[in-house]
């Protein structure tokens, strides 16, 4: 069982402290006592613009030299621009992620022009490892440091929450043993673990597998009833009132205690799980921090 947990927001969207700067994409430092009472630094993706992430460490006096893992929610450009940078910062260390993470990835237009997804050049498993990283792939659930889980791949089980191609049209594209096939994300994962005195925080990158099957997934895994915390990426930009409202019912039925959607959750859904979670929705943002032991105040800090 982890404890004395502090997750700091390096980067996120939105910015609602003097001093730091926003953008699109996500990153969290974890910091905390391990199941056998170590202390530990993770780190939970690398941001989507360098020099923002980079400044916010600065500004937050983040110290990275002695972090113990790196986690990649998935290969996605948003959440991979800085690997290097971290693993050095680091001094190197692990890197943990999805089988599928790296691969190459493309957007196709509908007439049929093509550009670059996944994770940025320069930020791929070759340069990880030369920069002194160890990259461990799984898509299998991991113990990073005892008491810290990532999900895996997630089992995608309920009926709603299905990966939709872009919505303007146009194909997603990863290529899986030199074969382009349509990419569902599956490489997306999400960080749970066993909180001393509150119980399950789940933290999510994008949760392109769906927030509620990520829960799902979680509750499984763990024996859960219960998730104490939510906090990350749900991916709802876009979707419609009643989609939304049935995640939120779907996510209520696990009775959170702190819900902090963020990143690509966009604002409609923002204010409707507001509106829905009511004092338990806490507003994320960048140097945003959670402590196990305190209640966030909900819309400011
Ligand atoms: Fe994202
Ligand atoms: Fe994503």
């Amino acid at each position: 069982m982890i404890s004395e947990l502090v997750v700091t927001t390096i980067a996120d969207n939105l910015v609602l402290k003097p001093g730091l700067w926003g953008q699109w994409g996500l990153s969290y430092l974890l910091e905390f006592k391990d199941s056998k009472g170590e202390k530990r630094k993770v780190l939970f993706d690398t941001a989507n613009d360098q020099t923002p992430f980079l400044y916010n460490i600065e500004q937050l006096e983040l110290d990275l030299e002695d972090l113990d893992a790196i986690v990649i929610s998935h290969g996605h450009s948003d959440h991979t621009v800085a690997n290097v940078e971290a693993v050095e910062m680091a001094g190197g260390c692990p890197v943990y992620a999805h089988p599928h993470c790296f691969l190459p990835r493309f957007y196709e237009s509908k007439d049929g022009k093509r550009t670059r997804g996944g994770v940025p050049e320069g930020q791929g498993i070759a340069e990880i490892e030369a920069a002194g990283g160890q990259v461990i792939l799984s898509a299998d659930p991991v113990e990073v440091v005892p008491g810290l889980w990532t999900t895996g791949q997630v089992p995608r089980i309920n009926d709603f929450e299905k990966v939709s191609q872009p919505m303007g049209g146009g194909r997603r594209i990863v290529v899986v043993d030199g074969d382009e096939v349509d990419d569902y994300i599956l490489c997306d994962q999400s960080l749970w673990m066993d909180v001393k005195g509150e119980g399950c925080w789940v933290i999510t990158g994008c949760a392109h597998s769906g927030p509620v099957n990520t829960v799902n997934h979680v509750a499984q895994l763990g024996g859960y009833k219960e998730i104490y915390a939510y906090i990350g990426g749900t991916h709802l930009v876009g979707r419609d009132e009643n989609y939304i409202l049935r995640t939120a019912r779907e996510l209520e039925k696990f009775e959170p205690k702190l819900f902090s959607p963020c990143h690509c959750t966009g604002f409609n859904a923002m204010s409707i799980l507001h509106r829905e979670f009511g004092d338990r929705f806490a507003v994320n943002y960048c140097g945003r921090v959670f402590k196990t032991g305190e209640k966030p105040s909900p819309m400011v800090f």
